[in-house]
């Protein structure tokens, strides 16, 4: 079939010494090569996903793996519908997840598509609770952690995609839950999903004076998931129990610019030896093939509306590294996604910061959607 489109395509074009912004990205139209070869399907990008871990691939070092190349497209998790297909795995208008990037359309192998079903769950929860950041949550909590009931499990960066589901799974194990985050507001919201206590970690300005809060309680870490590092680590390390066990899943603190500089080494490590502690790093693609393990045990809780997953879906294909930035202004709660408006929508937009924001990231809530048709269940801080 004969098919003439103008892809839109988000180039990464230069490494961000400090903060990323657009400045590091350029966009770019192409015509989309409708031509499939034997078992091609091509999507049309409806959901596009907004990462920490994004920044982390910026860093000139290597993580994981090599870092993000210059001069190409932005790698992105997807949620789209199929247009055309060569397979036959899928038809026009099925819902797909992929690893793509961050473009209205993406050419795929079917091999590399995940069939998504919008009767069982928003097909948006792809990209957070039934995707990534659930499998990070889930297996980082339950495999790393161990939580045992009565325990106490604190969390960092508790508000947002992970941290938020750290939380909940952390108290159906029986946990008792310390959730920080970074605003009274967000604070208040992690009360409502569950946290035992939700402690505003900006009221404080050095690690003793938050470690002499938590001592002042009695609160002392069997578990601490970590999204976030930096003062709260600080604060935590030295009141661990016996064989805590201390999950590296993220350090959200140090991303804009601290990762390739030379660090002073591990802080406050002696408190491991003491308490024989246990520290792991855990990373979300390890449990990649046990995703239908976590569906499993997940699944029954979306559908009973007894876990939260909360989205906050902004219209903005257009303004996607300005989103990205703002994962780290941390306005938001839960997981952040873009979706991709019609062409008309993205024709009437600017690159750059959302219209009508002077001040974007203290603005940034009103602009907010709550995806409501299709959501097992959305908190209304985010509309
Ligand atoms: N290991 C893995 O495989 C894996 C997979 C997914 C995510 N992660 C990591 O997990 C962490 C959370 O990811 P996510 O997807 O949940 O991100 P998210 O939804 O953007 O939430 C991140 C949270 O971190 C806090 N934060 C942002 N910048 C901060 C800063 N400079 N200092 C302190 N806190 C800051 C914000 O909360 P406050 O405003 O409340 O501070 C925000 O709610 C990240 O570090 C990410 O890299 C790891």
């Amino acid at each position: 079939m004969s098919i003439s489109l103008i892809n839109q395509r988000w180039i990464y074009v230069k490494r961000p010494v400090a903060e990323v912004g657009t400045e590091h990205y350029e966009r770019i139209e192409q015509p989309v090569d409708a031509q499939l070869a034997e078992g091609e399907v091509l999507i049309a990008n409806r959901y596009i996903s907004v990462d920490p871990y994004m920044r982390i691939q910026q860093s000139a070092s290597p993580n994981w793996e090599a870092p993000h190349p210059l001069n190409q497209l932005q790698q992105s998790g997807v949620v789209g519908q199929v247009l055309l297909s060569n397979s036959n795995q899928f038809r026009e208008g099925d819902w797909v997840g992929a690893y793509t990037g961050w473009e209205l359309y993406s050419r795929v192998h079917a091999n590399a598509l995940t069939r998504l079903d919008p009767d069982m769950a928003p097909v948006s929860s792809a990209l957070g609770v039934l995707g990534m950041p659930g499998r990070t949550a889930w297996f980082g909590l339950m495999e790393a952690g161990q939580p045992n009931p009565g325990e106490t499990v604190f969390v960092s960066g508790a508000s947002g995609a992970v941290g938020s589901l750290v939380v909940q799974f952390a108290k159906k194990a029986g946990c008792k839950v310390v959730a920080f985050a970074g605003s009274v507001e967000k604070c208040r919201w992690l009360k409502t999903i569950g946290a035992d206590a939700a402690i505003n970690y900006r009221q404080f300005h050095k690690p003793e004076h938050l470690r002499d809060h938590l001592i002042a309680q009695s609160l002392s870490v069997d578990v601490y998931f970590d999204n976030v590092g930096g003062m709260i680590t600080d604060a935590l390390v030295p009141i661990i129990n016996r064989r805590a066990r201390i999950v590296i899943c993220g350090q959200m603190s140090q991303y804009n610019g601290q990762l390739d500089e030379v660090s002073l080494g591990p802080r406050f490590l002696h408190h491991v030896l003491y308490q024989r502690a246990t520290i792991q790093g855990i990373l979300a693609r390890d449990y990649n093939h046990r995703m239908d393990e976590m569906v499993a045990a997940v699944g029954p809780w979306i559908r009973d509306g007894s876990l939260v997953a909360e989205e906050t879906i902004v219209d903005g294909f257009r303004q996607l590294p300005w989103y990205l930035a703002s994962l780290f202004d941390r306005s938001s709660h839960g997981k952040l996604i873009v979706r991709v408006e019609d062409e008309r929508a993205l024709d009437a937009q600017p690159n750059g910061t959302p219209a009508k924001q002077k001040r974007p990231f203290a603005l940034l809530p009103a602009l907010f959607m709550n995806n409501s048709r299709n959501r097992p269940r959305v908190s209304s801080a985010s509309g």
